[in-house]
C-alpha cells in the first residue's frame, strides 16, 4: 500500500465515526470517497439503516458491487451528511472539486445535506486555492464560445491569462454524467474565490464550477500518525 493510500484509509476510518445508524448519507466521488464506501459497506450489510445517495454513476456502480442499496436525492433530501473528497481544501473549508468530473452532482448533493464532511490526505491542504486547475462544467453546445467569454470574465477580474484546457479522456473529449464538457482553468492562485464563483456562473453556457465555498462543515486531513479535524 502506498503512503498516500494509507493516509486515505486513515481519514476514511475517522470519517466512519461521524456516521450513525439511521442517517441519510451522500456518498462522494473519487478515490478517497470510494475507499470510504468500501469501509462503510460492511456496516450496511450488517444491517445498519443507512440511506445512501451517490454523487456519480461511478460511485453508484461501486456501492452496488459492494452490496449496498442506493436511494435518490429526490426521495431522501435533505440528507444528514455528505462525505466527499476534494482536490484542494483550505483552512476556511473552501474547496476545489471536480478532478474526477463529478462536480455538478457532488455540489447538488452537498448543498442538499445538513453537513458536508470532507476527507483528504495532507497533500490536498493548501494555504490558497488555485494551484489545482479549477474545473468549469459547460454545456457542449457552443462550448468554445462559452470558453472565450469565460476567459474575458477572468481578464475582467484581473487574471492576466488563465490557461484553459478542454478536458480529454482516452483520446476524446471528456463528458460528465450530465453529458457536459469541462474546461480546466489553471489560475495558479485564486485571489477572491466568492467573486470568481459569481463571475463564472454569470457566463451563459456555464453549468457549474468546482469551487465549493461555504458548503463544507468539517474537514478531515490525514497526515502521518494523525487525522486533523478542522471545523467551520
Ligand atoms: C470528483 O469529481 C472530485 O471532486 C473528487 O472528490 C476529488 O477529485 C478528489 O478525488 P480523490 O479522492 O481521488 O483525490
Amino acid at each position: 500500500m502506498t503512503d498516500q493510500n494509507a493516509l486515505k484509509r486513515a481519514v476514511c476510518a475517522k470519517a466512519l465515526e461521524y456516521v450513525k445508524d439511521g442517517m441519510k448519507l451522500g456518498l462522494g466521488s473519487g478515490t478517497t470517497a470510494e475507499i470510504f464506501v468500501e469501509m462503510l459497506a460492511p456496516r450496511v450489510r450488517a444491517g445498519e439503516k443507512l440511506l445512501c445517495v451517490p454523487t456519480s454513476e461511478r460511485t453508484a456502480a461501486h456501492a452496488r458491487k459492494l452490496g449496498m442499496t442506493l436511494s435518490t436525492l429526490d426521495e431522501q433530501a435533505p440528507l444528514d451528511l455528505t462525505i466527499d473528497g476534494a482536490d484542494e481544501a483550505d483552512r476556511n473549508l473552501d474547496l476545489i472539486k471536480g478532478g474526477g468530473g463529478m462536480l455538478l452532482r457532488e455540489k447538488i448533493v452537498a448543498a442538499s445535506s445538513r453537513k458536508m464532511l470532507v476527507i483528504a490526505d495532507e497533500s490536498k491542504l493548501v494555504p490558497r486555492l488555485g494551484k489545482y486547475p479549477l474545473p468549469v462544467e459547460v454545456i457542449e453546445f457552443g462550448h468554445k464560445s462559452t470558453a472565450t467569454r469565460l476567459a474575458a470574465a477572468f481578464v475582467a477580474l484581473g487574471y492576466a491569462s488563465v490557461p484553459m484546457t478542454l478536458r480529454q479522456r482516452d483520446g476524446a473529449t471528456f463528458k460528465t454524467d450530465s453529458n457536459n464538457v469541462i474546461y480546466d482553468c489553471a489560475f495558479g492562485a485564486i485571489q477572491n474565490a466568492p467573486k470568481l464563483a459569481t463571475a463564472i456562473l454569470a457566463v451563459p453556457g456555464v453549468v457549474e464550477h468546482g469551487l465549493f465555498i461555504g458548503i463544507a462543515t468539517t474537514l478531515l486531513i490525514a497526515g502521518p500518525g494523525e487525522v486533523e479535524v478542522i471545523e467551520k
